[in-house]
């Protein structure tokens, strides 16, 4: 099966937000953010009166707006609220499950460190699991401070090194290396599929590419247990069965059906590896405060998030003057 280069962060981002998920941890919440997450977000909407403006940084499907969408609502006041992404997003198109985007403006192709706002137009920054993306943090940063001025507030949660998240990271990584450096599974599924449709991928013939199908898979399963937290392996394992079953039927469909879940895999990996190099240690986490201070936001409060008790979601920091 040809190997093109690994994608494109913000291609990779874009196909997530194409699925329609609401938000990128909808293996682990389902609807919206709810919990501590939302209470500390209606925490910061609390502050805000009616037709001030909130900006939300890497708003992926734009979960985060529509929390503020509908705390505005319950006050019976609008904010004018936007979401910007360098991912290709479209939320009223794509996300499922969603009510209404009426009234908020997204920017897709947009960078964080490249805001569209006027120097102090903005009463509220948000960000959630996106400011920490930046592979430019300091640029990212004197943006977010130069659109909230003086008088406005910046908001983060951020992925942190003792979080959840990140102790599930590990065996995700491992699961990836498995999947596609080790065992190559998906190469030898191909394999055995197209000699099945009649078209060896190998002169080695189908006996031979269907036992090294085979080993590939019995190391899979072997190796699954150890990894209860690797998502993407489970879903690997989804992929191949119906992989399998629709050879049965048409391998031509089939191989079709692998190519696009190739895809998805290896867009999950690209996220993986982004997520790899946003997660901040808490020395990081640390300094950035000690900057948002020194910088003049004398009040910022850094703190971690526990959605329960002993399930850390990250830290939270709070940049205000
Ligand atoms: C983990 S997702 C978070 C999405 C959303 N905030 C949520 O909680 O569901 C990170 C998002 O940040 C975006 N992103 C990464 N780097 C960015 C940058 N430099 N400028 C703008 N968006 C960026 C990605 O495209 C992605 O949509």
């Amino acid at each position: 099966m040809p190997t093109g280069p690994a994608p494109l962060e913000s291609d990779a981002w874009s196909r997530l937000w194409r699925a329609g998920v609401l938000h990128s941890c909808s293996t682990a919440i389902e609807g919206n953010y709810d919990g501590e997450i939302a209470a500390f977000w209606n925490a910061r909407f609390n502050g805000l009166q009616a037709g001030q403006r909130v900006v939300d940084i890497g708003t992926g499907n734009g979960a985060l707006a529509l929390l503020a969408k509908g705390h505005a609502a319950q006050r019976g006041i609008d904010f004018d609220i936007h979401g910007v992404d360098a991912a290709d997003i479209d939320p009223p198109h794509w996300a499922s499950g969603a009510t209404s985007f009426d009234g908020i403006t997204f920017h897709a192709r947009t960078r964080m460190e490249e805001l569209p706002f006027e120097a102090g137009s903005v009463a509220l920054v948000t960000s959630q699991y996106a400011f920490e993306y930046s592979r430019t943090r300091e640029p990212a940063l004197q943006e977010i401070f130069r659109i909230i001025g003086h008088a406005g507030t910046a908001a983060f949660l951020l992925h942190s090194s003792d979080s959840l998240i990140s102790m599930t990271l590990r065996q995700q990584h491992e699961a990836c290396a498995l999947l596609f450096d080790e065992t190559k599974i998906l190469d030898l599924a191909h394999q055995w599929v197209s000699s099945l449709a009649g078209s060896p991928a190998s002169s080695q013939g189908t006996a031979h590419i269907q036992h090294a199908f085979q080993s590939g898979s019995t190391r899979l399963v072997a190796a699954a247990s150890a990894l209860p937290e690797a998502a993407i392996l489970r879903k690997a394992f989804h992929y191949l069965h119906a992989t399998l079953e629709q050879a049965q039927g048409s391998p031509w469909q089939a191989l079709q059906y692998l190519a696009n879940a190739r895809d998805d895999l290896e867009n999950e990996r690209t996220r993986l590896q982004h997520l790899a190099g946003a997660i901040m240690d808490l020395r990081e986490l640390e300094v950035l405060h000690q900057h948002c201070i020194e910088a003049g936001y004398a009040s910022s409060i850094l703190r971690p998030l526990d959605q329960v008790a002993g399930s850390r979601m990250g830290w939270t920091l709070v940049v205000s003057p």
